[in-house]
Formats: structure tokens, sequence, C-alpha cells
């Protein structure tokens, strides 16, 4: 665990050179352990860089401030995801690694949904479980064919199936090539979210399909 370039994080460096990286993002109330597993388990032998956010909701963890649930505060969002943006050009500095993949179950699905249309750049692609729209006026940015993943539970009682469309909706009109797939689940993980990321990554692995980033 290092708490150096500014967050709380984990690296667990990669052994296939040529697998992206993972930037691994965790719900509200989570740590940088929590989705170490599930990256070892969809990309086996990626290089994980998993992020502690910094705001804290009566002691829990978060990405970035809300004012209810499903309600947030723009301004922080903005601001706090330039800041692990930052945080990203510096680790991968750091640590040698290409763009990642990010990794993120629900808010922080959301932060990496609000740094693909903030920050594209940042991104090689990413992989959302149970996001939702984090900005009511999105800026438009070219997202040139980056490959999104994701995945809606059917029954979640804090994402309506209509909300996790748009932002879908969202990164497609910026040029994302965006796979949603809406499964018979809650707001919590099934094994069918494993399965999918696990088939999704190999297409993402090919090198065509994952544009070059700054
Ligand atoms: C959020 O606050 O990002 C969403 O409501 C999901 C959550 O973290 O519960």
């Amino acid at each position: 665990m290092s708490n150096d370039l500014g967050f709380i994080h984990r690296f667990e460096p990669g052994n296939r050179l040529e697998a992206p990286p993972l930037l691994l993002l965790h719900g509200t109330g989570g740590d940088e352990n929590d989705l170490l597993p599930l990256g070892q388990a969809i990309a086996p032998g990626s290089a994980l860089l998993s992020v502690r956010g910094k705001v804290l909701e009566h002691g829990m963890p978060r990405f970035f401030r809300r004012l209810a649930e499903g309600v947030f505060d723009e301004n922080d969002v903005r601001r706090r995801a330039n800041e692990l943006a930052d945080f990203v050009a510096d680790a991968r500095k750091r640590y040698d690694l290409t763009a990642p993949i990010a990794l993120g179950y629900s808010n922080g699905a959301n932060i990496a949904a609000a740094m693909l249309l903030l920050r594209p750049q940042v991104l090689a692609g990413a992989i959302l479980l149970r996001a939702m729209v984090p900005l009511a006026q999105p800026p438009k940015p070219d997202l040139a064919r980056k490959p999104v993943m994701i995945t809606s539970g059917q029954r979640d009682p804090i994402i309506p199936a209509s909300n996790a469309a748009e932002l879908a909706g969202q990164l497609t009109d910026a040029g994302a090539n965006v796979q949603h797939s809406v499964l018979p689940t809650g707001h919590e993980l099934s094994q069918m979210d494993l399965a999918l990321a696990k088939e999704w990554m190999k297409t993402a692995l090919l090198p065509e399909a994952v544009p070059s980033s700054e």
C-alpha cells in the first residue's frame, strides 16, 4: 500500500507485458483492496493499479461527493475526476504503464465514466459495473472507438434502467465502442458480470481495439 502520488493506492505489477493495465475503482465504502481479486480474474497477468477514493461519507470512502443517493455534487465530480486523471498520469510514469482500462463498480464506475467524458486520453477503455450518468450536461469528447463495457442490473434499486441506457448513449454518441448488457440482478455483482468482462477483455486486448493514448 502506498500513500504517495496524492492517493492511497496499491500497485500489483503484471507478468504479461502486452496486457493493458487495469485501474481498479471501488464502490462506496470500499477500498483499494476490494477489486484486486476481480481484476486478477478478469485480466490475468495485467498490472493492477487500485485506488482508494478520498471523499468520506460517514467514514465510507468514495470518489466524489453526493447530495443524496444518485444525486451528485457535479462540481465535485468534475474536480475529483480531474484529480484522479492527474494521479493516473503520474502513476503511469512511476510504474511505467500504458494507459489503463478502468474497472469500476458503482461509485467507482461513475468516476470512471466521468473521466471518460472529461479526460478521455487518460483511459484506454473501461468496464463500468452498475454505472450511471455522472454529469447532467456532459461535454462531448472524441472517444475514438474506445472500448467500453457496461453492465446494469434489471432490478437495481439505485440505478433506473433508463439512466444506465442514457450513459451508454452518451458514450456511444461520443464515439466509444460500447457494449451494454442488462443482467437479471440488482445492484450487487454476479457471476455474469465476471463472465462477460472476461470475454470482453479478450477483444479489448486486441491491439487494434485499444487506441493509443497520451
Ligand atoms: C454513487 O453515489 O456513485 C451511486 O449512487 C452509486 C453508489 O455509490 O451507491
